[in-house]
């Protein structure tokens, strides 16, 4: 069963109401392209938890806490407990974020405390974990993240309310993202130590999430990685372009090999084509466009021009076989124009996908043709 991807944005303490309602307007509107295939979680500052989550009522959009008390009820000042946010209709909350450990002091022992009231109350909990710089430039990035876990397996009796967010804190708020790699590694050994710990059903389906410094750009990469099931973004989700980290966490869909067969027309304009093709030729600009790129592609059937924004062309490698989902297709002149815009996923092809070979004399690119649609 594949993990459904998860995003969680954290406002921290940031913004006003005004700055929130803005936020909320462009992020419920651009909620088709996600609704159902990615859960979002956003954790604005508490006096507008109430607001926000009316504002996004009707939208996929979750609300969570930031924080949440490691007592229950009573005289704890200035803390929220766990089923206070239950009953004011939260149903998320993050816990052990770095700077909660690092500026307020919040042990290993703490944070169990905080699950297990979550738990009890029937709260889930994004459970943040990372090391510092000087501990990875010590090569004990493994040996934290196993220490914070192992502070909380005891107390979680219900997995399915339960996401880990890998953070380390060298990466938070400096620009300074984990490279795809560094952050696979991680992943793939946090997972290796809740098989060992808990159980290999559990670790297969507990989602693990990576933060810091995660934006529109550099986000398309990391989410390729097969242990990345999405991501927690601090100052990339103020901004409206957080629905571009959503909606590239959007699962591809298994595609069929391609076929380019004659057709009398794609009326007007269709979006979701997606194709298997091998690069038969590398990118070159497109006249008169600044950032546009024309790649030919094509399997045993026939070649086809695509239009690839440049900063996207970086896989269109000659001879390496691609996967496009979900790309845009229009008549021009009765010419077909195939675009992968930001909306479409491009990535090199699984190996059992590759394309086998490719019919060179065949090109279908300045004349009217169907593309296989799934
Ligand atoms: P940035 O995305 O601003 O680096 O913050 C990450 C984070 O702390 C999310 O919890």
């Amino acid at each position: 069963m594949p993990r459904k991807p998860f995003v969680g944005g954290n406002w921290k303490s940031n913004g006003t109401i005004d700055s929130a309602k803005e936020l909320c307007r462009s992020l419920t509107s651009g909620s088709a392209a996600y609704r159902n295939k990615v859960d979002v979680v956003m954790c604005p500052i508490i006096p507008q938890m109430s607001l926000v989550s009316k504002f996004v009522r009707k939208s996929p959009l979750r609300v969570g806490a930031q924080n949440v008390s490691a007592t229950g009820e009573g005289a704890f000042t200035g803390e929220v407990s766990a089923g206070q946010l239950k009953d004011s209709g939260i149903q998320w909350t993050l816990i052990g974020h770095s700077e909660r450990r690092t500026k307020y002091g919040e042990t290993d022992a703490v944070t169990a405390d905080k699950i297990a009231q979550c738990q009890e109350a029937g709260v889930s909990v994004i459970f943040c974990i990372g090391e510092l710089l000087e501990e990875r430039e010590a090569g004990k990035t493994d040996e934290v993240n196993k220490r914070m876990m192992d502070a909380v397996y005891s107390k979680i009796k219900d997995w399915k309310k339960v996401v880990i967010a890998y953070e380390p804190v060298w990466a938070i708020g400096t620009g300074k993202v984990a490279t795809p790699e560094q952050a696979q590694d991680a992943h793939a050994a946090i997972r290796k130590m809740i098989s060992s710990a808990v159980s290999e059903e559990v670790a297969e389906s507990v989602r693990i999430l990576y933060g810091g410094s995660v934006t529109a750009d550099n986000c398309k990469e990391l989410i390729g990685k097969p242990d990345i099931d999405g991501f927690l973004v601090g100052g990339a989700s103020l901004k409206p372009t957080f629905t571009d980290i959503v909606t590239a966490c959007v699962p591809a869909i298994p595609l069929k090999k391609p076929k380019f067969m004659k057709i009398d027309g794609v009326e007007p304009a269709a979006r979701g084509v997606n194709i298997y093709a091998k690069v038969v030729k590398a990118a070159s600009k497109v006249e008169g466009s600044e950032d546009l790129m024309e790649v030919v592609v094509g399997d045993d059937t026939a070649l086809v021009t695509l239009s690839v924004r440049d900063d996207r062309v970086k896989v269109c490698e000659v001879g390496k076989s691609l996967r496009i989902q979900n790309a845009h297709v229009a008549m021009i002149k009765g010419y077909i124009r195939v675009t992968v815009d930001k909306w479409a996923a491009l990535k090199l092809a699984e190996a059992d996908d590759e394309v086998a070979s490719v019919n060179e004399k065949k090109d279908m690119s300045g004349v009217e043709y169907e593309l296989t649609k799934n």
